[in-house]
């Protein structure tokens, strides 16, 4: 059924119908709405990104040309800010409309948001001057001066997102023959946010939702694909040591992304390197790979790629823990779409859906089904079996060409879950098509920032993937893994802990320490922490741990090998976000 839309949609790629019964008669009303829902709000969306753009956009008075604000909204919450991050993923959307010949009236547009990037880059703020990390700040104001509050920095995706974003537009420049305005305009600014990423990828900082202070998947693949993509440029416009050492840090960063496949959950961890207890079932991770879409490179799992068995199960495991979360989703079916939100923890307003999550999981199943179209078969592993389960209970890992009926319903089912995504926002959609930031998660209405630019971006993203217009390949297929060991990948942020125990022990016996992180050998007590007795009775020592985590410890003594625990219960600490500590305790 829903392979008939698609044929309709894009007809060369010339489907073979399945030889399964699908019933096109009963499909077609909704699928006929859908498909109207699409091109009504693809027009609101365009609209809408356009009205929040300045100096011309109709809902953002005082914006300075070129800046993109993140929301109109002003208070509860103030969105009146330009992120790098939201403002690179929207012009990432119509530089590809404009330079695939879709939209002309898009270049002044364009142009405008990269003239002011290359101010913005230049604006010291309290992640520091151009050279000294601050092109790590997050947002700025409208009128292109620093935001001096207090904030969740610095966020390192978005110079990456930004080159990205700007390397796309150079490569159609260049494609026209125009080498000066890459050269003169865009590369000054493309060089200084590689070269940032070079040198900071190994930093920890705050994830894409500004919470985290860690190693966001996210973060990390953007990178990636930053350094990745930069190379036939970085050719042409660096030397040749620059160019191999941003290569040698690319090939770094692939390397340490595969970290976060956890294999014992079969899924990726959103973030690591933070002390924190989530379960790292997250959108940032269904983002991450629409935005590393590359329709050249299969279906890589080393970079992600929409259709990879690590990228499909990891979309089953954070669609599933949506499911009962919001008591919206119990009007859905137990392998149907749901709506999505950040993550299963957020407690931010309450912690609702939001619209460009819940599309991000649509978008990421039609450039799966695109993949699978152009490579004319799916191949099933142990890994994503369970994914392909949800449509065919009796699949089997193994390769399953166009021609199998295995293949028919295995893209019928997936087609039919994105639309299910897209349903959900077509049926709490705000009034006249607004994309507010959140629908709210037991009665569906619009909540938080109204028009949020990136919720619209993500509609017209969404509905190119649907339409099979796919982003330019950026060079995915060429990754490489470095052989051997990776290099050292950000490090958890740290901080000092003093145990001081107050502890009288016989001659012969020493005191240790030990609890249930790595720090405190896990509960060992043959390689425990020994504390000093220079200051005796108090017995000492000086931990470092992770920054903010929180753990269950005691003190022993060993005397020959025996040991005498302390009573119970074990004792509980959360260390502080940043500094050091000092924990008084008395022997028990
Ligand atoms: C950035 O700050 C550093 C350290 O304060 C200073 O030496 C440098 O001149 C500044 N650079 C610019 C471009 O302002
Ligand atoms: C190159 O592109 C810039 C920006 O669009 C434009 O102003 C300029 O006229 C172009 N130059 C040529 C030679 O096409
Ligand atoms: C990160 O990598 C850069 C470039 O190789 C290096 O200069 C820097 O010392 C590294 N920083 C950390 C914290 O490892």
């Amino acid at each position: 059924m829903f392979l008939a839309r698609l044929l309709s949609l894009i007809p060369f790629l010339a489907l073979p119908l399945p030889s399964g019964s699908l019933s096109l008669s009963l499909s077609q009303p909704r699928q006929s709405s859908l498909d109207t829902f699409v091109t009504s709000e693809s027009a609101v969306a365009l609209a809408g990104v356009l009205a929040n753009i300045g100096p011309s956009g109709a809902k953002c008075e005082g914006a300075a040309s070129g800046v993109v604000i993140a929301s109109p909204s002003l208070t509860s919450p103030d969105y009146d800010y330009e992120w790098i991050r939201d403002a690179s993923l929207v012009n990432k959307m119509l530089i590809d409309r404009y330079t695939q010949g879709r939209d002309s009236s898009l270049q002044g547009t364009i142009e405008s948001w990269i003239s002011s990037m290359a101010i913005i880059q230049q604006v010291p703020n309290p992640s520091g001057n151009v050279s000294t990390g601050g092109l790590g700040e997050p947002k700025f104001n409208p009128d292109m001066t620093a935001f001096t509050g207090a904030w969740g920095r610095p966020q390192r995706d978005g110079p990456a997102l930004r080159a990205t974003a700007m390397m796309t537009y150079a490569s159609y420049k260049l494609s026209q023959g125009n080498t000066s305005y890459v050269q003169d305009v865009l590369w000054p600014s493309i060089t200084l946010d590689l070269g940032y990423v070079a040198q900071n990828w190994n930093q920890t900082g705050f994830d894409l939702w500004e919470e985290l202070d860690g190693s966001s998947f996210f973060t990390l693949l953007s990178q990636y694909r930053s350094l990745q993509q930069a190379a036939p440029l970085a050719a042409l416009y660096e030397d040749a040591g620059t160019a191999s050492a941003w290569q040698v840090q690319a090939d770094n960063i692939l390397c340490f992304l595969q970290s976060f496949w956890d294999a014992s959950s079969s899924y990726t961890l959103a973030n690591i390197n933070l002390a924190s207890t989530r379960s790292g079932l997250d959108a940032n991770t269904l983002l991450a790979s629409i935005h590393a879409f590359d329709p050249s490179a299969g279906c890589d799992a080393a970079t992600f790629q929409p259709c990879s068995d690590q990228a499909l199960a990891n979309h089953k495991a954070v669609v599933d823990s949506f499911r009962s979360l919001y008591s919206l989703n119990s009007q859905y079916a137990p392998d149907a779409a749901v709506a999505i939100g950040r993550y299963e923890e957020d407690v931010y307003y309450n912690g609702n859906p939001w619209y460009l999550a819940t599309l991000a999981a649509a978008e990421q199943l039609y450039s799966a089904l695109h993949t699978w179209s152009s490579q004319s078969s799916i191949t099933v592993t142990t890994t994503s079996q369970p994914f392909f389960a949800q449509f065919l209970s009796s699949i089997q890992p193994g390769t399953y060409s166009s021609s199998t009926s295995e293949y028919g319903t295995i893209t019928s089912g997936v087609q039919g879950m994105a639309d299910g995504f897209v349903g959900i926002v077509q049926q709490y959609v705000g009034p006249e098509g607004g994309l507010s930031e959140q629908f709210d998660k037991s009665s569906g209405t619009p909540t938080s920032a109204v028009d949020l630019t990136w919720s619209y971006a993500s509609f017209l993203t969404m509905a190119d993937a649907r339409a099979g217009l796919v982003p330019a390949s950026w060079g995915a297929s060429s990754a490489s893994i470095p052989p051997g060991a990776c290099q050292p990948g950000p490090q958890p942020a740290m901080v000092q802990l003093t145990f001081v125990e107050d502890a009288t022990t016989t001659y012969g016996q020493n005191l240790f320490l030990t609890g249930s992180i790595s720090q405190l050998s896990d509960w060992s007590t043959t390689d425990a922490v020994a504390l000093s007795s220079s200051a005796y009775p108090d017995w000492q020592a000086t931990v470092a741990v992770p920054a903010g985590v929180s753990f269950q410890y005691k003190f022993i003594k060993v005397e020959d090998g025996q040991v005498t625990w302390e009573s119970d219960p074990n004792r509980e600490y959360t260390a502080p976000s940043s500094g050091s500590a000092t924990i008084d305790d008395t022997w028990r």
